[in-house]
């Protein structure tokens, strides 16, 4: 009963708000280009997961000033053509006063400068709207072509007449590699965190990955209570390294990618199916991963610039495989304990003291009534939309 009610709560949610701009923009192959770039730069899980947006699409042809530029820029370019409003054919025509200034994804991503991710919509002389950048004497080069799509209130997509900058995307930034993962976690509050992975060498893994993308989920220093931070002292260093391990994905999945998902994700400590492994849940704006034996919160996002996306998480996340839950009746979180591994035990014992411990089987008869969950939810989702 209580699944139910929770499978019709999500499939609410799900089909209150679903819309799939790759599938929108699939039916138009003049903008092929700019989808393919949408879904290359993980833009399109970032729409999809909003409830008003308006897409500003530039056709094959026009996307050519943007060819031979990196995925970042690409991405910082695109993300401008993402506006956190609705503004449909007539909307635009009538902006107050003439002229508005209206937020971006861009600005969301933390990288814009000042009111860098405004873009100006004008309406100009003889029904013609303009887009540029915010700013004084902004060019409005970027005009308003025709309304291609429209979802009630919340999805528009307007076609604009070309890119409405490539300044921002050309705009000199410093190398993925070159990126100093540990002074963003500084500034962002995660010092602790920051020196575990230096002193570990897990840094090192976190480094090799970043071509093939890096997302980490860095806990902030008020996360490592003594409680935690003596449990993580009592691990040993190859299963500390797993833990820390834990804490990233190898791959590039920024906010609004995670938002999209739901079920488990693989990290960088995955050694096989279903081992060291992350759920991702999210309502509204928050972002939840569960552990099995804990679950944290994003608490805000560091640094996005593709390959890498960089957040802080309020708890340390404890893999099931380490560690065991508090027995019932559940106290705090505080209550976990590692689990204990004899001095002795090399990296395969790991995986034997896993298996033999309750907890973890426990764990999956949950795990798949969720997902069976998640599927009859789907299968809804699919019907309501087939209709
Ligand atoms: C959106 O549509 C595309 C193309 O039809 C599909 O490949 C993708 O899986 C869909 N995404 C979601 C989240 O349903
Ligand atoms: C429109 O212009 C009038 C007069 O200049 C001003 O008082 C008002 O605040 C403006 N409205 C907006 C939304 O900018
Ligand atoms: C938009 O740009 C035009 C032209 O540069 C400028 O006159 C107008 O004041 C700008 N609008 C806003 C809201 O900044
Ligand atoms: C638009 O979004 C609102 C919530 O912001 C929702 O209640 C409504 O059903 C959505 N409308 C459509 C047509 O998707
Ligand atoms: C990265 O930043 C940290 C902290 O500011 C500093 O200690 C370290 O030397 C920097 N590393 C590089 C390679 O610049």
């Amino acid at each position: 009963m209580k699944l139910l009610g929770f499978v019709l709560l999500l499939s609410f949610l799900c089909c209150a708000n679903a819309f799939n701009i790759t599938k929108i923009l699939d039916a138009y192959p003049d903008y092929s280009i700019f989808n393919d770039d949408l879904t290359r730069t993980k833009l399109a899980d970032e729409i999809n997961s909003r409830k008003t947006i308006t897409v500003l699409v530039v056709n094959n042809g026009a996307m050519a000033s943007l060819s031979g530029l990196d995925l970042a820029s690409v991405k910082r370019a695109l993300s401008l053509h993402v506006v956190l409003d609705f503004f449909d054919a007539e909307k635009l025509h009538q902006v107050t006063n003439g002229t508005t200034l209206s937020t971006t994804l861009y600005q969301t991503t933390g990288s814009a400068a000042g009111n860098a991710g405004f873009i100006n919509i004008t309406d100009l002389k003889g029904g013609k709207v303009g887009f540029g950048l915010s700013g004084r004497g902004a060019k409005l080069d970027s005009t308003y072509v025709k309304s291609v799509k429209q979802d009630g209130f919340n999805l528009s997509v307007v076609e604009v007449s070309q890119p409405i900058t490539t300044s921002v995307a050309e705009a000199p930034t410093p190398s993925p590699s070159n990126m100093n993962i540990t002074a963003v976690l500084i500034k962002g509050g995660c010092k602790i965190f920051a020196n575990l992975i230096s002193t570990t060498g897990v840094l090192k893994s976190y480094e090799e990955s970043i071509q093939g993308g890096l997302s980490v989920f860095a806990p902030t220093d008020a996360a490592f209570t003594s409680v935690t931070s003596k449990m993580l002292n009592k691990l040993f260093s190859e299963d500390k390294v797993s833990v820390l391990e834990f804490h990233a994905l190898p791959t590039y999945s920024p906010l609004g990618t995670l938002k999209t998902t739901n079920g488990p994700i693989a990290t960088m400590a995955s050694t096989g199916a279903g081992k060291y492994v992350l759920t991702v849940s999210s309502s509204g704006d928050t972002v939840m991963l569960n552990t099995g034996i804990n679950k944290a919160t994003i608490t805000s996002s560091l640094l996005d610039d593709q390959p890498i996306a960089l957040f802080s998480v309020d708890k340390v996340l404890k893999p099931k495989e380490l560690f065991v839950a508090a027995p019932s009746p559940a106290p705090t979180p505080e209550a976990e304990t590692p689990k204990a591994t004899p001095p002795t035990a090399a990296k395969h014992g790991k995986s034997s003291a896993a298996s033999s411990k309750s907890s973890s089987t426990s764990f999956a008869p949950a795990t798949a009534r969720v997902y069976r969950g998640l599927l009859a939810f789907l299968v809804v989702c699919v019907g309501v939309f087939m209709l």
